[in-house]
């Protein structure tokens, strides 16, 4: 059965049963505590928590996911995806553990034919925390062989987001992948024969400071009893097709078809190159559907993650033997895999892969200039009797050939040598504070702290709109006077420092000059004379008071001195290019 199917089905199922079926919510995170969606829970948290009214108190949906916690686990075990998709029945103060057990069984076991996955009864097994006596006898009533219902602690059967939020003790269910696998005796002997399919939290408590998993605050109940359930869907997928694990389903393997293409290669015949097939079929799947969400790579947040998704790809394929650009191949092989579940991949599909194709050419240079220092300092650290490569080394590829610090370590781990990191650290902090001081030089003796403090003080990040937009209407976050903190006292002609919750100036950084302009209200006229950037916030300096801070403002972009900018900006990077051939 096909990955749309299996989801299909689930969601036709609960349809069935009165839920209202959403369509899955952006991989960017709602949450502010995590950078992407992790769990199909997670867009529903308002409703868990009782802080909004959800539009039925019954919903079910396919959520797109992404987890890079265990990104070197990937390819190396069956079931560690960097993306995968949460097929999840929610229950906001409706049904309760009953029915859920209910659900998850019928639709495990009813027939293929009749609509369901068609699971025999005796390949399934349960998991209860250690006290649920309730959720023993309902699997047992379900006609589940008393055997096969199994009890673990805190670590495994009682589910948080790792965050303050909902949380509650869960039902585990499993599918037993025969004695080829493993040894008998159900999941708590052996979590690779017995693979986890489906969790059912019974969500009723709210909890904060999740040190662990067994170590957290219960604060106390919800007002409601909830019920949120995930069911993997790659797992059902590969369980169902007869698979061996993840990246071998309809998804996700014809990416490792045209990586043993492109490399001449045959899956199968090496494990640590299956392991690289595996790793460049999850990682680039994982990239586009990133991307698609509106990601592009960068070095912080989520397009530092993009950005090691595509460099792991690229590396496990010249590993594989391939130095030629392999992502004008393997993009489109994924996004044709996933335009079944993901139509709406086309729309976006022209910028995607524009920007995933540049990202590949920049890294593909850095990785030619790099490796030969690399090797060098390799030559020398052996020729010195030592398998150690010096601190020095790894700053130098960092700092002057871009090579990023996980690329040396693993490079080095590849080749039996390890890197002095505590060093390589101790250079990085030493070049962080010669970097502050110097600014601090250039901008008067302004003390960053005050930007590091307001910045805590933000709900949200601020809103950059100056790709798209040259104006836009935007209200007063906070004024200072070089960073000298609030200042409703300032008179006298001063570089004062508006930052606004949105705005089009692009603040000075990255070798690009920030904008000038004018904010304006009802009543004022204020100049922009610069725009600077500091730690993510936008700062634009301006010479005189906002006389009514409250106003709603228009930010308004100076347009001849922004394309100024721009051509200049351009023209840089011709001459790099051009510099680059010679
Ligand atoms: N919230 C249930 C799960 O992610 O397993």
């Amino acid at each position: 059965m096909r990955t749309s199917e299996i989801a299909k089905r689930f969601l036709d199922y609960f349809e069935q049963h009165d839920h209202l079926v959403v369509p899955s919510a952006s991989l960017i995170s709602p949450n502010p505590t995590t950078l992407f969606t992790i769990a199909g829970m997670v867009p529903f948290i308002p409703y868990l928590m009782g802080e909004q009214t959800p539009p039925k108190h019954r919903m079910a949906s396919n959520q797109k996911c992404v987890r890079t916690l265990d990104i070197d686990e990937v390819g190396k075990t069956t079931r560690h995806g960097t993306f995968f998709q949460m097929l999840g029945n929610f229950s906001f103060g409706d049904y309760f553990k009953e029915e859920a057990i209910h659900y998850a069984y019928e639709l495990l076991t009813t027939p293929q034919d009749k609509g369901g996955y068609g699971f025999d009864p005796e390949k399934l097994w349960m998991t209860t925390f250690t006290d649920d006596e309730e959720a023993r006898s309902m699997w047992k009533n379900e006609g589940v062989d008393p055997e096969h219902i199994q009890i673990m602690g805190m670590e495994d059967n009682f589910w948080t987001t790792g965050g303050p939020g909902p949380g509650g003790p869960c039902s585990e269910i499993y599918v037993d992948r025969g004695p080829k696998y493993g040894v008998e005796g159900g999941p708590i002997a052996d979590e690779n024969r017995y693979i986890e399919i489906w969790d059912l939290v019974f969500e009723n408590y709210e909890v904060d400071n999740v040190k662990s998993k067994t170590d957290l605050h219960i604060v106390g109940e919800l007002e409601n009893k909830n019920i949120d359930t995930g069911a993997g869907l790659e797992r059902l997928a590969y369980l169902m097709q007869g698979k061996q694990n993840i990246y071998e389903t309809d998804e996700v393997f014809p990416v490792i078809e045209a990586a043993q293409k492109l490399s001449g290669r045959t899956y199968g015949d090496d494990e640590a190159m299956d392991v690289r097939f595996r790793i460049v079929a999850d990682h680039v799947r994982s990239a586009l559907m990133i991307m698609s969400d509106g990601v592009r790579p960068s070095n912080n947040g989520r397009g530092y993650v993009l950005r090691r998704l595509l460099r792991r790809t690229v590396k496990a394929m010249r590993e594989l033997g391939v130095t030629e650009p392999v992502m004008p191949t393997l993009l489109p092989t994924s996004k044709a895999a996933m335009e079944p579940s993901y139509p709406e991949l086309n729309d976006t599909f022209h910028d995607v892969s524009e920007a995933a194709y540049g990202e590949e050419d920049a890294f593909r240079r850095t990785l030619e200039s790099g490796t030969e220092i690399f090797d060098m300092a390799v030559t020398k650290a052996k020729q010195g009797g030592s398998d150690l490569v010096s601190g020095e080394d790894a700053f130098k590829l960092h700092d002057t050939y871009g090579f990023p610090i996980e690329i040396t370590l693993e490079m080095a781990a590849d080749q039996g040598v390890k890197v002095d990191e505590a060093k390589f650290r101790e250079l990085m902090a030493e070049q962080k504070s010669r970097a502050r001081a110097d600014a601090l030089k250039k901008r008067h003796n302004v003390d960053l702290s005050v930007y590091d403090d307001f910045k805590k003080t933000l709900l949200q990040p601020i809103d950059f709109l100056g790709y798209t937009d040259m104006s836009a209407r935007a209200k007063v976050l906070g004024i200072m006077q070089e960073g000298k903190g609030s200042v409703p006292a300032v008179t006298g002609p001063a570089n004062i420092e508006v930052i606004l919750d949105r705005t089009p100036f692009y603040g000075n950084s990255g070798g690009q000059v920030g904008d000038i302009g004018m904010i304006e209200s009802a009543n004022e006229r204020i100049p922009v004379v610069a725009t600077e950037k500091e730690n993510g916030l936008i700062i634009h300096i301006v010479t005189q008071l906002p006389e009514n801070p409250e106003a709603t403002f228009m930010a308004v972009v100076d347009p001849e001195k922004r394309q100024a900018a721009a051509n200049n900006h351009t023209a840089t990077h011709l001459m790099h290019e051009a510099l680059r051939k010679v």
